[in-house]
């Protein structure tokens, strides 16, 4: 892979530049980025629209003003109960979302809160509903100061959630990308869609597949990445929906999701 590192060395460095997860400067960047960020943006729907829950009531965790989120998925459900611990996220979220959500008589519910936190008051308050993470879980890594602080959190997110239907997007690494190859790198990742099984590994340092070794490489991964803990998340054989998000020129963000069916 020439400068390009294997996938094997991706290691848990300092948070240094990842940065936090939300506020102005997440609304900030996701306005400004709107287009180069469109291709995720639509493959995130088209994996959303593959989505089909029983229930019709939804908990959004992490909403935020929901700048990747597609409208369209969301006009789906009688009921949407987003949430955010953003002040200036409900705001933005009605702006972008709020006129197709009337249209489908959908009601939102959008509530300032650590959701995470606060998980299993809603699970118990809202027995029914389905969940969706919405790109909130491979932050976790930044709002604690030990990382098996966040890891003992995410584990008990899981535990929490067995027998429920559930769903996260979020970051499983992140990283920088060779500059001599980014363009035409983008182009190449945001073809079609990869679907790799979870890895059957779980443990302090993930094991790779060969799949997932190439798409490393064709995402071109230069230097140590950032792992964002969340390799373990899904239960095991659940089909995962792999994503390259292309953060900004020098960046690109490992996206996973999928659907958890009890
Ligand atoms: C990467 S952004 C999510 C983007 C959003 N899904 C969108 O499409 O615009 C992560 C969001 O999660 C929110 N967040 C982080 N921790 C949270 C928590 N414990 N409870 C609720 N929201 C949280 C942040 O405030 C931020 O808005």
């Amino acid at each position: 892979m020439g400068q390009t590192a294997q996938v094997s060395d991706l290691v848990l460095p300092s948070a240094s530049g990842a940065g936090a997860s939300g506020g102005w400067l997440w609304h900030w960047r996701a306005m400004k980025a709107q287009v180069p960020w469109s291709a995720t943006t639509q493959q995130i729907a088209r994996w959303l629209g593959g989505v089909s829950p029983g229930s019709s009531e939804l908990l959004l965790i992490g909403a935020s003003g929901g700048w990747m989120m597609s409208s369209a998925w969301l006009q789906r459900f009688r009921c949407v109960r987003a949430f955010d611990v953003d002040r200036w996220s409900a705001p933005v979220f009605r702006y972008r979302h709020g006129a197709a959500l009337q249209q489908s008589r959908t009601t939102l519910i959008y509530q300032q809160l650590d959701a995470l936190r606060y998980l299993p008051q809603l699970l118990r308050t809202y027995p029914d509903a389905f969940v969706l993470f919405d790109n909130v879980l491979g932050q976790l890594r930044f709002v604690h100061e030990r990382l098996d602080a966040a890891e003992a959190q995410l584990h008990a997110i899981t535990r929490m959630l067995r027998g429920r239907e559930w769903a996260s997007v979020h970051d499983a690494y992140s990283g920088r990308v060779g500059s001599d190859t980014a363009d035409a790198q983008v182009q190449l990742l945001l073809g079609p869609l990869q679907t790799v099984r979870q890895r059957s590994v779980a443990g302090a340092l993930p094991q790779f597949s060969s799949a997932e070794r190439q798409w490393c490489a064709q995402m071109g991964v230069k230097g140590a990445w950032l792992d964002h803990l969340t390799a373990g998340i899904f239960p095991a054989g659940t089909p995962i929906q792999h994503m390259a998000w292309p953060f900004s020129r020098e960046r690109r963000h490992w996206l996973q999701a999928a659907w958890v069916r009890p």
